[in-house]
């Protein structure tokens, strides 16, 4: 297929992309959107979804443009996402581009929800504006637009949050630290990145084994005090038994941010009241199988608009949502250090778990095992990621 696209559109997509990533952590369940108004080879107006509730992209690119006293009547706009034709949060989009009297708008992305999909091009088509919709394959700027989406995206088709499993290892392969060690196996680039991560996600989940293990906060707590207070993401503890303790960090900063567990139908009633004394919400997953009750998680959470979670292990909740075909990126640091034998103690994974070479072979169940689409690889500080798209939506 020939391009429709000049090098000059390119240009401009990748600007309203680089717009659109601002609004990371700030506009969920919304998309990120960027938009860019350009008349005769100059931008006159630049815009993005900032705040969620808060004008979207094309139209803070039109009041930035009538900001700089420039009249957008004929010119291009440029928006990573099309524009919505509903009235939400905020009115039509397309309303205002078409008050504004743009003479062409260019689309890097589709719109998957329902209330959206295709009527607001269609609308401005009927109206006589140019529409230029990126076809899938054709241009970078169209996959890069669908990727910084993938949450709004998985949310949109499926009502399920977008599952992005965070693991760190030892070149060993081993997830857990010896008893009384840092939980740390990452250095502290990966662990501002952690943090950064945690901030951009509506949720972060672990397992109950970690949350007895490491005690851990789950915040979202930035390198410096001088960046602004990130988000605080809904912090969930898988726990079918309903054991997470009252006096946990977690449930001790529950002013801070809250905490949901989430347990089976079995859990012994009076933990389930101990923990909703304790100010944490208790969600009953029902299913017979670990599986099931994933998926019933996912769809209650989706339910409430998490369109992001965050899965930060251990390795048996990891593998429990890897077996329910729920996780859709993944992104494991490998980092420089050796843990040597058993350094978690029973099931703290890694090669020594392995069985031994003389024990008659295991059958092959795995359904555990993951196809990726795409991998990418970066070092960070001493610390390897490697980062693996398993869908794409
Ligand atoms: N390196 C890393 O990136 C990393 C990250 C996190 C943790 N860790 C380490 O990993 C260790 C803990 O890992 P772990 O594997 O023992 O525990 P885990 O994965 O944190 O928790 C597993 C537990 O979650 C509960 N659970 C609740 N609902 C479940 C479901 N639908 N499917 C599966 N499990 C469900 C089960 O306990 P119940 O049935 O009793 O509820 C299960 O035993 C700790 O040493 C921690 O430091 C390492």
């Amino acid at each position: 297929m020939i391009s429709q696209l000049t090098s000059a559109d390119r240009e401009y997509l990748r600007r309203a992309l680089e717009l659109a990533a601002r609004g990371r952590g700030r506009v969920s369940p919304n998309p990120l959107v960027g938009a860019l108004v350009v008349r005769d080879g100059e931008v006159v107006g630049e815009g993005w979804h900032a705040e969620l509730g808060g004008l979207h992209a094309e139209r803070a690119a039109l009041a930035d443009c009538e900001q700089r006293g420039e009249d957008p009547a004929g010119a291009t706009l440029y928006v990573t996402l099309e524009p919505c034709a509903h009235q939400g949060r905020q009115p039509p989009c397309v309303e205002a581009l078409l008050e504004a009297k743009v003479a062409r708008v260019v689309i890097a992305s589709d719109d998957p929800s329902e209330k959206t999909a295709g009527r607001g091009p269609r609308i401005l088509r009927e109206a006589g504006v140019e529409v230029v919709e990126l076809a899938d394959e054709e241009e970078d700027a169209a996959t890069a637009a669908r990727l910084l989406n993938q949450s709004f995206r998985k949310h949109s088709r499926t009502g399920l949050p977008f599952v992005t499993l965070k693991l760190a290892m030892s070149l060993d392969g081993q997830t857990s630290t010896a008893p009384g060690d840092s939980p740390w196996i990452s250095g502290p680039e990966s662990r501002a990145l952690v943090h950064r991560w945690r901030a951009e996600s509506d949720a972060i989940a672990v397992g109950i084994g970690t949350a007895l293990t490491d005690d851990p906060l789950l915040t979202a707590r930035p390198e410096s005090e001088d960046e602004p207070a990130p988000r605080q993401p809904l912090r969930i503890v898988f726990d079918s038994q309903a054991r997470l303790p009252v006096t946990s960090q977690l449930l001790q900063t529950v002013d801070q941010s809250p905490v949901l567990v989430i347990t089976s139908p079995d859990a012994p009633s009076a933990r389930v009241v101990a923990l909703r004394d304790a100010e944490a919400e208790v969600v009953t997953a029902s299913g017979d199988t670990p599986g099931e009750r994933i998926n019933a998680a996912l769809e209650d959470l989706g339910g409430r608009e998490v369109t992001s979670l965050f899965l930060e292990g251990g390795r048996s909740l990891a593998t429990a949502f890897a077996a329910a075909g729920q996780i859709d990126e993944a992104r494991t640091f490998v980092a420089p250090v050796l843990l040597g034998t058993r350094a978690g103690g029973p099931g703290a994974g890694g090669v020594e778990d392995a069985p031994a070479r003389s024990a008659p072979p295991a059958p092959v169940t795995g359904p555990a095992r993951l196809t990726p689409l795409s991998s990418t690889v970066e070092q960070l500080g001493g610390d390897v990621l490697i980062t693996a798209r398993y869908k794409e939506w």
